[in-house]
């Protein structure tokens, strides 16, 4: 049932090309102008009464939400609020008949999400979930759904699902840009375009899984490591952050790398890891000069740069090149190395790869 694979995680993790496009079939069309979002009935009309769009997850759902926040805002220029499930539930959120709520979730069940989701439902919110699990609750619960085709995802630490949570956001945003008209039809051809090749990006980046593998067995006793990205890599950093934390139980953290000089720069010294996340072109030589901060105080920094991107190799100890992929993009490819660094550590380490101590797949409880 694992097909070859020694773990789910890993299988997993390789499906992904396959993932990301069933997750566009039907949907991006290279011969249609249009996004076709199945089923769901949001008009024109819906999003000019939207003032503002909350999205709402738990965990990597979270993350996913993240780089959804900046894509809406960014191509369909709606103001969007990323929020915690268990936080969002109880905060009195200012949510009435003008909003749209997005709930993310892979399974469906989570507690707090779905708590979150029928809070906001009952306070008038219009809800748009998007769910890998075929009528689950939270599918159930929502005025519409947009599914994510990852399949079934049996490791307890989510990668695919992640990965397709994104290109649904993508999907949504490219959406609701065509309805406002705030992008013209040959940008959303663009995207559309690239994100298509974004199947053989990933595929791409997997080859280099050995390079991952070999840092792994250097490094699996370290302590600490710290993921350094700005923009859409930050996101990317608190993914791969927690992917480490619960898969190696190593610990680690994750800042927005403009954030390392207000604290957390205070922790480096000889040796400490720092993954410096490197994809965003329009934040290359912002992040350059982050990673010559970290190694002057002696980190080890492993850079995550797109192909062509040569400086860096110059200032960091090690670099693992990513296909080039557009900023907006980015996220989708530059998640793979980290999801498999993560898988490695812990293999190193001998965890429970697919069962992490203390975690459960579907959290349905508080
Ligand atoms: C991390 C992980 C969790 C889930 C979170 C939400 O690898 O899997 O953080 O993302 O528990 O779960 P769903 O998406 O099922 O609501």
């Amino acid at each position: 049932e694992k097909g070859g694979y020694e773990h789910f995680m890993i299988k997993e993790i390789h499906e992904q090309p396959k993932a990301v496009k069933d997750t566009m079939l039907s949907r991006i069309d290279a011969d249609s102008d249009t996004i076709k979002l199945d089923d769901i009935k949001i008009t024109k009309e819906d999003l000019e009464k939207f003032r503002k769009i909350y999205i709402v997850a738990c965990g990597t759902a979270y993350h996913a939400g993240l780089v959804g926040k900046y894509m809406i805002e960014n191509l369909a220029k709606i103001p969007v609020e990323v929020d915690i499930a268990s936080e969002f539930r109880y905060r009195n959120a200012l949510v009435d008949e003008n909003t749209l709520v997005i709930i993310i979730s892979q399974s469906g069940e989570t507690l707090d999400t779905l708590a979150a989701l029928k809070e906001a439902k009952a306070k008038g919110a219009r809800i748009l979930s998007v769910v890998n699990v075929v009528g689950s609750s939270i599918a159930r619960e929502s005025h519409d759904v947009l599914y994510t085709w990852a399949g079934p995802e049996i490791s307890v630490a989510s990668t695919k699902a992640y990965t397709t949570q994104l290109i649904a956001l993508y999907e949504i945003a490219l959406y609701m840009a065509d309805l406002r008209g705030t992008l013209s039809k040959e940008e959303i051809k663009t995207i559309k375009d690239e994100m298509m090749i974004l199947p053989e990006k990933i595929e791409k980046t997997l080859e280099n899984k050995e390079a991952i593998q070999r840092f792994a067995a250097k490094y699996s006793g370290v302590k600490d490591v710290f993921f350094l990205g700005r923009g859409l890599d930050s996101p990317v950093a608190m993914e791969g952050s927690l992917k480490l934390k619960e898969l190696s139980y190593i610990h680690s953290d994750a800042y927005a790398a403009g954030e390392l000089k207000h604290g957390p720069i205070a922790l480096i010294e000889k040796g400490t890891i720092v993954i410096a996340i490197m994809a965003q072109q329009g934040l290359y030589e912002k992040m350059l000069n982050n990673v010559k901060e970290v190694k002057s105080r002696g980190a080890y920094v492993f850079a995550i740069a797109k192909e062509g991107h040569k400086e860096v190799e110059e200032i960091s100890d090690q670099v693992l090149f990513i296909p080039e992929v557009s900023d907006l993009l980015a996220p989708v490819v530059a998640i793979i190395p980290l999801q498999l660094l993560a898988y490695y550590m812990a293999v190193e380490k001998g965890c429970d790869v697919d069962k992490p101590r203390n975690l459960a797949k579907s959290v349905t409880v508080e």
